[in-house]
């Protein structure tokens, strides 16, 4: 009889232990699935690490970031790094140590990422590269969104080459040093540029209205009426350059013929004053897109490495008429 009810008391405290064991994990299992649900954009947290504000560009860019987040009802921390490398990589750390969703940052320069986005990395949050695209190796980002810039450049060398028929010599206003869209946009100008045109100085204007305009005062007093041409990397470093040209005595858009990049507001005012012969457009308006794969990456999916922004070619006859609707 004794032996009896020690057997039943080992039963009992056996099934109470599988009880127990089996609400463990049953409350556990609950916590997993939460955590595993799938994001929302009104309970996404991205940590987005800005450039600056160095152009027209950059300013509807940022826009675009910030107004697409308050419409989606994204929480987003912004931070501006003034166009150095040092404040966007201590940004970035910031939005690991607070254990954001999803980073988003436009690399000032393509080179020295690596460690910050492999910290990113072994905390578990991805990162989408935007308009800039860094030197680093594909399992160190979820996608780049932007602009082909080689194409870009390969674009203004064609716009070059039909404005300057007889050839000439013309000067060049790169981007900032180090970055993608100088590098590229360097490159393909190259790639289409015709035979006959010569490449006298190239100096980087830092996608600047100021240093635009430095740079090509230096240019006219180093080479006066010899230069026929001039290719900024950016519509900024034009419109400072115009002033330059002007300046000097000369007529931009006429004794200089002249193709930038981004077609910004800015270059359609100067198109329609005759001053701007084309602009290649590169679109800052990336919020949208931005969002839908912060949202995408967050949930699990694999991203393409690369998703390419659409872009077209402007000139002075159709400016007025395409001005009003321009948004940036
Ligand atoms: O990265 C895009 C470039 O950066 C734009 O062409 C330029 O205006 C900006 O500052």
């Amino acid at each position: 009889m004794r032996k009896l009810s020690l057997l039943v008391i080992v039963m009992a405290a056996f099934l109470a232990l599988v009880a127990c064991s089996s609400a463990t994990s049953t409350t556990e299992e609950t916590a997993s699935n939460t955590s595993t649900e799938a994001k929302t954009m009104e309970n996404l947290t991205v940590g987005y690490a800005q450039i600056g504000a160095e152009s027209e560009w950059r300013t509807a860019n940022t826009a675009s970031i910030k107004e697409t987040a308050e419409k989606l009802g994204v929480d987003l921390k912004f931070s501006d790094a003034q166009q150095k490398q040092e404040n966007q990589i201590a940004a970035i750390r910031s939005y690991i140590a607070e254990g954001v969703d999803v980073i988003g940052f436009s690399p000032v320069v393509e080179t020295g990422w690596e460690t910050v986005l492999q910290e990113a990395k072994d905390a578990g949050i991805p990162v989408i590269m935007v308009d800039r695209r860094a030197d680093v190796p594909r399992e160190l980002y979820a996608t780049y969104l932007g602009s082909d810039f080689v194409e870009e450049g390969r674009k203004a060398g064609e716009e070059m080459n039909r404005l300057l028929p007889d050839g000439g010599k013309i000067v060049e206003l790169v981007g900032t040093v180090g970055s993608a869209p100088a590098n590229d946009r360097y490159t393909g100008f190259r790639d289409s540029m015709a035979e006959n045109i010569e490449i006298i100085d190239s100096q980087s204007g830092d996608f600047t209205r100021a240093k635009g305009k430095e740079v090509m005062e230096a240019f006219l007093k180093n080479y006066g009426d010899e230069i026929v041409g001039l290719y900024a990397h950016n519509d900024d470093m034009a419109i400072g350059a115009i002033q330059a040209i002007e300046e000097y005595g000369l007529k931009p858009g006429e004794d200089i013929k002249i193709v930038s990049i981004d077609a910004v507001r800015g270059a359609f005012e100067a198109m329609i004053d005759g001053k701007l012969n084309v602009t290649v457009e590169c679109n800052p308006l990336l919020g949208p897109q931005f969002y839908d794969l912060a949202l995408r990456a967050v949930n699990g999916e694999e991203l393409p490495e690369w998703v390419p922004s659409e872009e077209s070619v402007y000139y002075p006859d159709k400016a007025e008429e395409l001005l009003p609707e321009r948004q940036y």
